[in-house]
């Protein structure tokens, strides 16, 4: 699609029934009716970046800060392994107690349990990633938030949009599956970035892609700002679909957040990947990016449970291989 064919399906909600059918149509054409579940490990809430919407942001100093260390962190994923997940996510702020060493040394740990391992851990060098992927690192997952500059430098003090189009580039060229994503609502954000956002992720090619509604976050300085719109950003992920078929597509947390169906209505409008959280539920509440988060008083053995038997209930099944995007498996 074209920007201005984006453009006009986001602004029409008589269109929203159709969207929904077509890109939940494309999904089992494309990458069929298998769920992938991802195992995401929170393990450190430390931050020193200054993301406006963000409740880690390091000014906020109402956050009990925590590190997860190796051996602690190694036993989370081998218990999320036993529960059968087959791919986990490394999630944290932009933490430099984990230089380089650190990372390899639990990247190679974590490989020896055969699954795919996924890196959410920020803006890195070349050579940074370059480590992560010799390591055994196979997916990283950064979101571009934003392809409007002039938005994207407001919401982000002291942080370059260029730097982080370089990473996702990086990341590209270095062999990683690449996840990117927006957030939907930021104040001042227009139909037309949102449009904008989709043709990045097309140029990108990316393989993965997140999208999610913004909360705003009491602690932050965009709390009394207005929240994302669901459907609007159920839109965004639809025509996602439609425009990259065979990529992984989670139904994000921060959709049920906003609406307490919110996962199974993402599944079933062009999503295929559910993230459950396998931290601790000790640190859970503690990783709040954003308030009402769902699951905070919950063990990883409930969320498995859970998911499991809200997928089923739609008809679908949990995969069983790794998930990588279709064609390029590994
Ligand atoms: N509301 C919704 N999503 C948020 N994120 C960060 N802060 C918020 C918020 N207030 C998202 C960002 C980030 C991801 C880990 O969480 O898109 O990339
Ligand atoms: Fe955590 Fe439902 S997914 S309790």
């Amino acid at each position: 699609m074209n920007k201005q064919e984006l453009i006009d399906i986001l602004s029409d909600i008589t269109k929203n029934d159709w969207l929904f059918k077509e890109a939940d149509r494309v999904r089992h054409e494309n990458v069929g009716d298998e769920v992938h579940l991802r195992g995401l490990i929170e393990f450190s809430n430390i931050c020193k970046r200054q993301c406006k919407y963000c409740g880690l942001r390091s000014p906020n100093k109402d956050v009990e800060r925590y590190r997860i260390l190796k051996d602690e962190l190694l036993l989370y994923a081998k218990n999320a392994v036993n529960l059968g997940y087959k791919t986990l996510v490394l999630q944290s702020g932009e933490d430099d107690y984990y230089d380089t060493d650190k990372m390899v040394e639990i990247i190679r740990e974590i490989k020896k349990f055969d699954v795919a391992l996924t890196l959410s851990i920020g803006e890195k060098t070349y050579d940074e990633y370059k480590a992560f992927k010799d390591a055994g690192a196979d997916r990283y997952l950064l979101r571009i938030e934003t392809t409007d500059q002039n938005l994207y430098e407001k919401m982000h003090p002291n942080a370059s949009f260029e730097n982080r189009q370089r990473c996702l580039y990086d990341l590209k060229s270095l062999g990683f599956e690449t996840g990117s994503g927006c957030l939907v609502g930021l104040p001042n954000q227009t139909v037309e970035s949102l449009a904008d956002d989709i043709l990045f992720f097309k140029e990108l090619n990316a393989d993965m892609i997140g999208i999610g509604p913004f909360i705003p976050h009491a602690q932050t300085p965009l709390k009394d700002a207005q929240k994302g719109d669901f459907w609007l950003a159920l839109k965004v992920m639809a025509l996602t679909r439609l425009n990259l078929p065979d990529i992984n597509i989670p139904a994000t947390t921060a959709m049920e957040t906003l609406n307490p169906n919110g996962r199974l209505i993402a599944l079933q409008s062009g999503a295929n990947v559910v993230m459950p959280n396998v931290t601790s539920t000790e640190y859970r509440a503690k990783y709040e990016i954003y308030p009402g988060k769902i699951c905070i008083n919950d063990a990883p053995e409930k969320c498995r449970g859970c998911i499991e038997a809200k997928i089923k209930s739609i008809g679908r099944t949990i995969s069983k291989e790794k998930g990588f995007r279709t064609g390029s498996q590994k």
